[in-house]
């Protein structure tokens, strides 16, 4: 069917992100990086007192932004709220990229930063990890001078790899890139403990963006944040839909924000688990990729796509990264909780033992 008015060149040629597919409810969700104990009862809690004028009315954000911005030890005015980090990545995408002019990625990355670099027609720079999944960190340098992109859009730790640039690195990224932003997309925080948070007044090129989907469990209600100087955040709150977040979403990340420990201790098992999980690839001779995050990136080889299909059977979701790598055999497991991981190891194994050989 052709369209009444034909799409802008630039839409025409978009790759689509592939969302979750449904079904995955009651399941065990080891395929998008989410909470996989599920979201925190003091969020529960809140949303239950939601009252219904607050539902009936539109968000009020002043308040939650300066709470999350005590939170996160910055000045409400370095801060803003979004409708996830994907809405954060557009917001600077339409503040920043320009057509036919470069963006720079590192890829295999997350694919929502090509997503908008392409949307608006920008020049993508790609440089790419080397086959041992090594970071091209001179390569990096070398563009931010030369080619003085907008934009550098850079995951810390990074997905699908789950790598992290130490601060050492981030800080001469960020000093070879005085004239592009550099976007530090740091979903995974709270599983690596290094931030560039602190650096937000340094550098004037810097932009943090955070989220409530990874370790807080918040995922489904969709909360994020942009975080930089008082100016560059003054040209970005402009161009938010001007009610992007939703009142549950406010209600449920203030709780979790109130009530940290239960996150903490979340994290503690992820990361706990990820160590268990890494000993068990290893036993089975699988390689896995180091991993700051709460994932873990392994390369089961040819039977990478059967392991996947069988385990969805069992009722285990795990993410095949063909796309990433060309090839197929790349498979990233989010680690969720010692009790979970404990059960994939074990099919793991059973799975391997039954079809290695095959
Ligand atoms: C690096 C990275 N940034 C952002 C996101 C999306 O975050 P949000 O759910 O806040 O849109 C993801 C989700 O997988 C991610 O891996």
């Amino acid at each position: 069917m052709s369209l009444p008015v034909p799409l802008r060149r630039a839409t025409r040629r978009l790759g689509w992100y592939q969302a979750p597919a449904e079904g995955r409810v009651g399941r065990l969700r080891l395929d998008f990086n989410e909470n996989t104990a599920g979201a925190p009862p003091a969020a529960l809690r809140a949303l239950a007192r939601l009252g219904r004028d607050q539902i009936a009315s539109y968000p009020e954000y002043q308040p939650a932004e300066r709470k999350l911005a005590r939170f996160l030890g910055v000045r409400p005015e370095q801060l803003t709220l979004t409708d996830g980090i994907d809405d954060a990545l557009r917001v600077v995408a339409d503040a920043f990229a320009e057509a036919g002019e470069p963006v720079l990625l590192v890829e295999p990355t997350f694919a929502m930063y090509r997503f908008y670099a392409d949307l608006l027609g920008a020049r993508v720079v790609t440089l790419r990890y080397d086959d041992r999944l090594r970071f091209p960190s001179d390569a990096v340098l070398r563009a931010l001078r030369r080619e003085r992109p907008r934009l550098f859009f850079l995951a810390n730790p990074n997905n699908p790899t789950g790598d992290l640039r130490p601060l050492a690195e981030l800080r001469r990224i960020l000093e070879a890139g005085r004239r592009t932003m550099i976007v530090v997309d740091e979903a995974y925080y709270e599983f690596s403990g290094v931030s560039v948070i602190g650096w937000i007044r340094r550098y004037p090129n810097l932009i943090v963006t955070r989220t409530f989907s990874k370790a807080a469990g918040l995922a489904g209600l969709r909360l994020g944040c942009l975080v930089s100087n008082a100016e560059v955040l003054g040209a970005l709150r402009p161009l938010r839909a001007p009610y992007s977040v939703n009142a549950a979403a406010l209600a449920a990340a203030l709780a979790v924000i109130r009530d940290p420990g239960w996150m903490r201790r979340y994290v503690r098992e992820v990361t706990r688990g990820r160590a268990e999980l890494a000993r068990a690839l290893g036993r089975l001779g699988v390689a896995a990729y180091p991993s700051a995050a709460n994932f873990l990136l392994a390369d089961f080889g040819p039977r990478g796509p059967a392991l996947v299909r069988d385990l969805a059977r069992r009722g285990i979701l795990l993410r095949e990264r063909r796309s990433d790598f060309g090839r197929a055999g790349w498979v990233r497991i989010t680690v969720g909780t010692r009790a979970q991981t404990r059960l994939l190891i074990r099919e793991l194994e059973r799975w391997w033992k039954k079809n290695a050989r095959s």
